[in-house]
């Protein structure tokens, strides 16, 4: 689903992105870790379209349509990115429109221009954003304007556009850096919920290492740019956690291991999700 082949990417002296290949299969969820500056929100971009890599380098295809090639953005990318949704830690909604509004932007791909410039929407797509809003459980939020929701509201708003725009994969870079534990917890359930019900490919990236272990199957890791593990969540260890975060971070990382291992065996058990404990940051880097 998702084909990432050679992709470099190079700010000044920073290679941001340094020949990464990683391939994502048609209903994967995978996190993306690693610390702060290794280059998650870069991939994404390249991912998604909104950055063109290194010129000669590489190619991204998404559900079989070229994204980029050799440094170029594909010439017909709109129709690329109506499959694509994309999930930022800001939300990314106009906060002076209704939520409804917000949503129905997803169905912009395949409007007529002319109707997208007077925001004309069909019936169709007013009962899909309505749907949509239902699934994401802010239905009764349709009227107000975005600015008027709680953050956790504002990023289920921005999954429900995603919907709308009936998006076959949802790239999310860092949807719960800016929420509190319990709309992390909504909104990451929420993912994984579209995931394995409407079998949409799900990449995430975390910065919180025990919410990937305990959404995710599989972790692409990133450290400077290059993939340091990409495997199962479970065959994490400390060492590993050790070369992604730097020192210090692999004693935060059992801790992290424990408490997912213990909130799947209940809720409310375990550590407190979200902690400053298992944030890993710029401070670990390179440590
Ligand atoms: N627009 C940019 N201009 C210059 N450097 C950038 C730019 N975007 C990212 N970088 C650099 O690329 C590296 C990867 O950044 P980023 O992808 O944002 O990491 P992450 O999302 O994992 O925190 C960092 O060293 C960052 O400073
Ligand atoms: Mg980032």
């Amino acid at each position: 689903m998702l084909d990432i082949v050679n992709i470099t990417k190079t700010f000044g002296q920073t290679k941001a992105l340094a020949d990464i290949n990683l391939q994502v299969g048609r209903g994967e969820m995978v996190a993306l870790i690693g610390a702060s500056g290794s280059g998650k929100s870069t991939l994404i971009q390249h991912v998604s379209g909104l950055m063109a890599a290194d010129r000669g380098s590489g190619h991204v295809a998404v559900g079989g349509r070229s994204v980029q090639s050799g440094g170029a953005i594909s010439r017909d990318i709109r129709r690329t990115r109506t499959g694509i949704g994309v999930v930022f830690q800001q939300f990314n909604l106009v906060s002076r429109l209704s939520v409804m509004t917000n949503v129905l932007l997803g169905a912009l791909g395949r409007t007529p221009l002319w109707r997208s410039l007077a925001l004309a929407f069909g019936d169709g797509d007013r009962e899909l954003a309505m749907e949509a809003l239902e699934k994401v459980g802010i239905a009764e939020k349709a009227a107000q304007r975005a600015s008027t929701l709680s953050g956790g509201q504002q990023q289920r708003a921005a999954i429900a556009r995603a919907l709308v725009q009936k998006a076959s994969v949802i790239l999310a870079d860092e949807p719960i850096a800016s929420l509190d534990p319990e709309s992390s917890i909504m909104v990451m359930e929420l993912l994984r919920r579209l995931n394995q019900e409407e079998k949409i490919t799900v990449m995430v990236s975390l910065h919180q290492v025990d919410y990937a272990l305990k959404y995710c199957r599989r972790a692409v890791a990133l450290c400077c740019g290059r993939i340091l593990y990409d495997g199962p969540c479970e065959n994490l260890t400390a060492e590993k956690m050790k070369d992604i975060y730097g020192l210090g971070a692999a004693g935060m990382f059992e801790s992290a291991k424990a408490g997912a291992r213990a909130r799947a065996s209940g809720p409310g058990a375990g550590i407190p999700v979200g902690g400053a404990a298992v944030g890993l940051g710029e401070s670990q880097m390179g440590a």
